[in-house]
């Protein structure tokens, strides 16, 4: 039987932190054995903020060596670039034409992303969510795995699918999310009540994957707690839950066995643990993706070769949209 087919992907924006790992690209290498996957940098995305180009290109490697590294192995999975393969942009421009304004105007990413960009509020950035379902409806995608940030796009994903089906027969797949059950949301370091961004300008709320140890332990040991003492997992708790999170997903500890680990600890020695908990587990990856990003001829066939795997896995989707819409 045909294995199923999974699809998700990160942008090239900056480095990528440990929500990205723990709320994503962790689970994307789960569950690789049993699907066929395809796994995206996606650089288009990226260009709804303005960057700088040389950055934007060694980003995008960055990501795609953090892929490897983190134990999505290229013979198996597709890993590429969504600029390689423009098909994205094509079946972006079709389904625009089956989302409905209002569909966008609801989506909360982008009044967040415009309250932080009010000086550059593009369309781009409005039709953000229209090239992320052309991204995964584009292949036929079964399941999608990302964190919960995504899962509004995603449903306008499966919505947009629903609706093209309704039109013109059974052309795409509708797509499940996969949203972990611990991790899909880890929250700012000194700030638990907003998700861990790249973007965010305090530099204490975000362990990037390529913070140095000492780095790690000193943004751990700043992570705001409360003012009681008592290590468990509560809602009225954000900063110390959010910490038994990360400890849990790193460790393979569940959080019950996590707040047990715990139970003599005053919240110095939690956040120490919880630190050196995150040293560990990323020790080998960045072994790893240190030696990857070296090797620029290794990347660069990777790339090539992943590029030309997509462009080939595309067309189908591609061919029956164009015949179904009526393209000559
Ligand atoms: P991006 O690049 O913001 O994030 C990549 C993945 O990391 C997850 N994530 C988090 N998970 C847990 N805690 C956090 N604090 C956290 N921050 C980010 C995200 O949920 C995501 O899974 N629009 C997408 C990229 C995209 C995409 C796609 C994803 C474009 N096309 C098609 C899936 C399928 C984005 O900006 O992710």
């Amino acid at each position: 039987m045909q294995k199923k087919i999974i699809f998700s992907g990160m942008q090239a924006t900056g480095n990528l932190h440990i929500g990205n790992w723990l709320g994503a690209a962790r689970n994307w290498a789960r569950l690789c054995a049993e699907y066929t996957c395809l796994y995206c940098v996606v650089d288009l995305h990226s260009l709804t903020v303005r960057q700088d180009p040389a950055t934007l290109r060694e980003n995008a490697r960055s990501v795609l060596a953090w892929y490897i590294a983190l134990g999505l192995d290229p013979k198996e999975n597709t890993l590429y670039f969504q600029s390689h393969v423009s098909a994205h942009a094509e079946l972006s421009w079709i389904l625009s034409c089956y989302t409905y304004m209002g569909e966008l105007n609801r989506m909360t990413q982008f009044k967040d992303k415009s309250a932080k960009n009010e000086a550059n509020i593009n369309a781009g950035l409005f039709t953000y969510p229209v090239l992320m379902a052309a991204d995964i409806l584009l292949f036929q995608t079964d399941l999608v795995p990302v964190g919960d940030d995504q899962r509004q796009h995603l449903e306008l994903a499966r919505d947009v699918a629903q609706r093209f089906n309704q039109v013109y027969g059974e052309i795409f797949v509708v797509p499940e999310g996969y949203i972990p059950p611990v991790g899909a949301r880890i929250m700012a370091l000194q700030s638990p009540g907003k998700k861990m961004s790249k973007s965010d300008e305090n530099l204490y709320n975000c362990i990037f994957l390529s913070d140095s140890p000492d780095v790690i332990i000193k943004k751990f040991k700043r992570a705001v707690t409360d003012s009681d003492n008592e290590i468990r997992f509560s809602e009225d708790k954000p900063g110390i839950s959010n910490l038994l999170t990360v400890y849990s997903c790193v460790t393979g500890r569940s959080i019950d066995q996590s707040v047990a680990d715990f139970a003599q600890s005053g919240y110095g020695d939690f956040k120490l643990k919880v630190g050196e908990a995150v040293v560990e587990a990323l020790l080998p990856y960045r072994r790893e993706y240190d030696r990857l990003i070296a090797d620029t001829a290794y990347l660069d066939g990777v790339i090539a070769e992943a590029a030309g795997k997509a462009r080939h896995l595309a067309a189908p989707t591609m061919a029956r949209v164009r015949t179904a819409v009526g393209l000559p």
